[in-house]
């Protein structure tokens, strides 16, 4: 018997696959749809305090070994999810995601008091390496000022939190990067969002309309930048900090690879947009596939131990 559950900070997912944050997640019907599915769980779209209509159109565009996005935090607002959430955690036992970032330190304070005042029993996953809002960082490539915006939440959020990260692309950087992480009672990072600021040209044009083109990069060209990541933060990062793995996810192998390499729960982004949320099914079957034939029975059973050469 293989089974696919997974555990983090104490909360137990009969699926370790979810959707990615952005995708299939902006409204009810949206996620719904994704909490139906084989998927364990699912992340709300990141919100604002107040409701965002984004960047303007076009700004995502598939390509064939992936995406590009500018989507620039289109969402319905804090209050939208909050309510949707806890609406459903009445019907279930399931534990949700709610991602949100705020448009200011200010903004994020006040937004994780509301959550923190309110009966959401959850995980929020606080996104600090949105690549699209025009005039605004990622914040997590400015570690002093990532360590200050946590050292205040920690000071009051006592709900299960963790970070949304940008790819980080140097070994000092990692090592910076899981020591300020480090400091703090994070129930998880999740590594990685999309790569920032990237550009896909369509003969001698952009293909997104925002930033003159510049968005953020997913799908199959961020896998191993995704797959080090996880592996590097994996390897830094204090047992109790688990690892949420999203990039180039689209096969049962992927999904496996990221286990290896020490994810506990795996996110999908460009590959569920293409195909929909009949690919949690799919890819829960490859990789119960792969475990069989490994005679893996769960997901611990192999989770981190990515082997290297002699
Ligand atoms: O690629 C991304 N697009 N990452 C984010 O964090 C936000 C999103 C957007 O709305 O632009």
């Amino acid at each position: 018997m293989v089974l696919l559950n997974t555990t983090i900070a104490g909360y137990e997912f009969d699926n370790c696959l979810m959707n990615a944050a952005g995708v299939c997640c902006y409204d009810h019907e949206e996620l719904t749809m994704v909490d139906q599915s084989s998927a364990g769980t699912f992340v709300t779209k990141s919100a604002t305090k107040t409701s965002r209509e984004g960047n303007p159109l076009p700004r995502y565009q598939a390509v064939p070994l992936g995406s590009i996005n500018s989507m620039g935090l289109p969402n319905l607002g804090l209050d939208y999810y909050l309510d949707y959430v806890r609406q459903l955690e009445k019907q279930t036992k399931k534990t949700y995601f709610l991602s949100m970032t705020g448009l200011s330190k200010e903004e994020t304070l006040e937004m994780l008091k509301q959550v923190e005042l309110s009966d959401f029993k959850g995980m929020v996953e606080l996104n600090l390496s949105c690549p699209n809002v025009p005039g605004k960082p990622q914040l997590a490539y400015d570690l002093p000022t990532t360590e200050n915006l946590l050292t205040e939440v920690f000071a009051f959020f006592t709900k299960p939190l963790g970070v949304k990260l940008p790819p980080y692309f140097d070994i000092a950087h990692f090592d910076a990067a899981a020591e300020v992480y480090n400091k703090f009672p994070l129930a998880f990072v999740n590594c990685v969002n999309s790569i920032g600021n990237g550009l896909i040209i369509n003969d001698e044009t952009v293909v997104i309309k925002p930033k003159n083109g510049f968005g953020g990069i997913g799908g199959d060209y961020i896998k191993p930048t995704a797959l080090a990541n996880v592996h590097a933060f994996y390897q830094r990062l204090k047992p109790s900090i688990k690892i949420i793995g999203t990039g180039g996810v689209k096969t049962g192998r992927d999904v496996f690879e990221h286990i290896l390499c020490g994810a506990s729960m795996v996110q999908v982004g460009t590959a569920l947009e293409k195909e929909g949320v009949e690919i949690f099914a799919r890819l829960s079957q490859e990789l119960t596939e792969i475990m069989q034939e490994k005679g893996y029975q769960t997901i611990e059973d192999f989770r981190g131990k990515l082997q290297y050469l002699a």
